[in-house]
């Protein structure tokens, strides 16, 4: 662990100092996380709780800047109200902000990381970490439940777009340069990285989210466990534990992975947190999985609805011998050293912070961040007869559902978990459409369906902009039917955790039929066309793909739709070479990658255009 104005000694003295003053109830606490919606500032104190998450979408107020200073300094006072029952020790306030400070109203919203995987420019990982600090740090939160380090093996996996690649050496590349972009120094410009999920959540059978993982171990090593190393190379102060399981046993209750490996053979110093509510499917009954989880190794529990009775039963299990004394001091020193080596103790209150309601939030220098990250995500399929680039004079017809929905560009996670339909929710920022006008000024936009106004004596060439909406987690799961659910890693007493699937298959055509629709109406028009597809994942494509005259991977952009304009029209070339190999049929596209090999996929690992 790096530290930050303190040297390792002094911590470790204040640490035992701090210690050794602190109550049973005051240790528990601090190895609680409540989430915002069901705890006040002053049941914080009362509880000692050691930390405060907001869920995706949990915004305070009206979800400005000023509203979450506001209620991070609340929760702070609160935290450092001394008195005869509570010992002031600040909290640490957490979010996912996994492309930019993406809850927050006016965020620079970056891609989403499967498109970033494709950009393979290492030093834009860091500047991208570097200003999703300053965003972080500017609404008074401290700490991010970034990155994702997921190495995504199955396309059917509703968070395959918060996987880098489906190759663990980008992945390691890139965990050292984000986290060294939040954490940096551990001065006024960091914030506190958690690298997520320990371990192997992009392996699950199925692709199912938190269900199994079937591999050797040597195997998980390769795969799923190399990218941690670069993280901890870097000094991560946080691991979040996975809700899936490695072969039918869970990671949350797993004492080999999270205590023997990444604590004591990998010697990570910083402290692991649950995923939400991630114990809970330890055992039937919520007294028994406190202790399992506990014991196991995880250190701060978030349980943002149940943390007092979570309090309640771990104060029990130490009374009961069940957790000894030792397992709990191990944990408290640990965030405590953490909430030490960050310099927490040392800073004023939020709204007196450096970056508190920064100008810099959401500014242009920000966004031309954001825009370069998607010119360089994006992979060029397909270009026949050099249809691309396009000339800002042409009459181009724009059509498509995503071609003006900002939530839809930026997917889940944004403004709200399950991410927003519209361009008035995103503040800041440009459509793909916007972005498009801004640069051709004869270009306009269809909203028809079928676009039924396509006429080939009045248009020179379409651009469609199709694809997936947004979706996260399970909710953005493929599943044929329910009989693939595996049960050792969703199952949750007698009831399978799962939710409502995105669709049933990974073919465009299947999943949103009107796509097709809309190609094939202005194909009949004999209009070039320029598809572009948004989308959390390769998805078979073929038909879609066949009359096109150009095809364009965007992923999930973000909030700077300009940045796709920038390259159709030339003012860039292409620079995005797949981190995904493309799958040839649904078959092969539901199945797991280390199933198959590059050569037998439609475009392999690696493969881009340019003009
Ligand atoms: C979610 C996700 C995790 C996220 C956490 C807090 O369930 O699994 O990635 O950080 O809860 O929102």
């Amino acid at each position: 662990m790096s530290y930050a104005n303190l040297h390792k000694a002094d911590i470790k003295a204040k640490v035992e100092q701090l210690l050794s003053k602190m109550t049973l109830a005051q240790k528990v606490g601090q190895m609680t996380q409540a989430e915002r919606l069901t705890c006040s500032p002053a049941q914080l104190k009362q509880y000692h709780l050691g930390s405060i998450l907001s869920g995706g979408g949990s915004c305070p107020g009206d979800n400005t800047v000023q509203d979450w200073v506001n209620t991070n300094d609340e929760y702070w006072a609160a935290s450092m109200e001394q008195d005869q029952d509570h010992l002031a020790i600040p909290l640490l306030y957490g979010v996912d902000a996994i492309h930019g400070n993406n809850n927050v109203r006016g965020a620079t919203v970056f891609p989403h990381n499967i498109g970033l995987g494709a950009s393979h420019d290492v030093d834009l990982l860091k500047r991208i970490a570097q200003v999703t600090a300053k965003e972080v740090l500017a609404t008074g939160v401290e700490w991010t439940f970034a990155p994702t380090l997921a190495v995504a093996q199955n396309n059917c996996w509703g968070r395959t777009y918060e996987s880098y690649s489906q190759y663990p050496e980008i992945i390691s590349q890139y965990a050292k340069a984000f986290v060294n972009g939040l954490q940096a120094n551990l001065d006024d410009n960091s914030v506190i990285a958690c690298a997520k999920h320990w371990v192997g959540d992009g392996g699950t059978t199925n692709g199912i989210d938190q269900g199994e993982t079937t591999l050797p171990e040597l195997d998980l090593r390769n795969t799923h466990i190399t990218p941690y190393y670069q993280a901890l190379d870097a000094g991560v102060l946080t691991i979040m534990a996975s809700f899936n399981s490695w072969n039918s046993e869970k990671c949350h209750g797993h004492y080999y992975l999270l205590t023997e490996v990444l604590k004591g053979e990998m010697g990570f110093d910083g402290f692991i947190v649950s995923d939400w509510d991630g114990i809970d499917y330890l055992a039937k009954d919520y007294f028994d999985t406190v202790a399992l989880g506990v014991n196991a190794g995880i250190d701060m529990f978030m349980v943002p609805e149940n943390w007092q009775l979570f309090i309640e039963h771990l104060i029990k299990h130490v009374e009961l011998g069940n957790v000894d004394i030792s397992r709990i001091d191990d944990a408290v020193r640990r965030i405590l050293t953490v909430k030490y080596a960050y310099g927490l103790f040392d800073k004023p209150r939020p709204a007196q912070r450096k970056h508190a309601n920064s100008e810099s939030f959401g500014s242009a220098e920000h966004r031309a961040v954001a825009q370069e990250a998607v010119r360089k995500s994006l992979v060029l399929l397909k270009n026949d007869n050099d249809v691309l680039p396009l000339s800002k004079h042409a009459n181009v017809l724009v059509a498509g559902k995503n071609a003006n929905n900002t939530g839809h560009q930026c997917g889940g996670f944004t403004i709200d978990w399950q991410g927003v339909d519209s361009n008035e929710k995103i503040e800041g920022g440009s459509s793909i459409w916007q972005g498009i006008k801004a640069l051709a000024p004869h270009a306009e936009l269809s909203t028809d369906p079928l676009a039924i106004e396509a006429d080939a004596s009045k248009h020179d060439v379409a651009i469609v902009v199709i694809g997936e909406t947004p979706y996260a987690e399970g909710m953005g799961d493929i599943r044929q039917n329910d009989d693939v659910i595996i049960e050792a890693g969703s199952q949750i007493k007698g009831q399978l955790k799962v939710l409502e699937a995105y669709g049933k298959s990974l073919e465009l055509s299947q999943l949103h039929p009107e796509d097709l629709a809309l190609i094939e109406s202005i194909h009949a028009k004999k209009i070039p066309i320029v598809v572009v597809l948004i989308s959390g994942r390769t998805l078979v494509i073929n038909p879609e793909l066949a009359i096109a005259d150009a095809f364009v991977a965007a992923w999930l952009p973000g909030s700077e739709g300009q940045g796709v304009a920038d390259v159709l029209f030339g003012d860039y070339n292409f620079h995005g070479k797949l981190s995904f190999s493309w799958p040839k049929t649904n078959k092969q596209a539901m199945s797991s990658r280390h199933q198959t090999c590059d050569a037998d996929y439609l475009f392999p690992h690696g493969f881009g255009l340019k003009y």
